[in-house]
């Protein structure tokens, strides 16, 4: 089984890449997103695709297929101004009109420093999956509160109902 897993934020010490990092640590199943940040900004007109073969701008062409290779999707999303951020939305509308996230399994996180972990933006973004997937495993879902306090300066997971959670998480995909 082959897990891919994106952090929505391009933040050196982003504590959402921390915890996909620690996914990955604790399962090789788990490949990392890294080219979040690369992707052109959205535009249909570069959107060129048939479901033979994708002439669309070649960084989208090798998401894509990473998504479609894979038989989960994991996301970990911070939130900006109660919303995701907008260069997770980005990634996200390249795969709008492909298959490749069609019926994939899906799992969202939200981490914020706040009280409340992002539940806005985890909302959003599992409204949003469940339009383009249609199949998010709700039940596998994560809203982490105040991740600062569980996430040392070197992105190590020290709270310990934290790592539990991520373990079950990937128990349960
Ligand atoms: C511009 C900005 C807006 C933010 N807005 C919110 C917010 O609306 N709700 C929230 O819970 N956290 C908010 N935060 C806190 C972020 O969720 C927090 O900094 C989080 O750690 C960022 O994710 P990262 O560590 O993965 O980069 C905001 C942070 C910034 C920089």
């Amino acid at each position: 089984m082959k897990i891919l897993a994106l952090s929505g934020s391009l933040r050196a010490n982003s504590y959402n890449t921390a915890i996909i990092k620690t996914l990955q640590h604790l399962d090789s199943r788990v490949e990392v997103y890294e080219g979040l940040g690369n992707l052109p900004l959205f535009n249909s007109d570069l959107d060129n695709h048939t479901l033979e073969e994708d002439n669309s701008p070649p960084l989208v062409v090798d998401f894509r297929a990473k998504v479609r290779e894979a038989d989960v999707f994991i996301v970990s999303t911070p939130e900006y101004a109660h919303q995701i951020p907008g260069v997770l939305k980005n990634a996200l509308d390249w795969l709008v009109s492909s298959d490749a996230i069609v019926a994939k399994p899906t799992v969202v996180i939200s981490a914020s420093t706040s009280a409340m972990g992002g539940d806005k933006a985890h909302a959003q973004l599992v409204a949003l999956l469940k339009v383009i997937s249609q199949n998010v495993l709700e039940e596998a879902s994560l809203v982490v509160s105040k991740v600062n306090k569980k996430i040392d300066e070197d992105s190590v997971v020290v709270d310990k109902e934290l790592l539990m959670n991520l373990k079950v998480l990937l128990n349960e995909i």
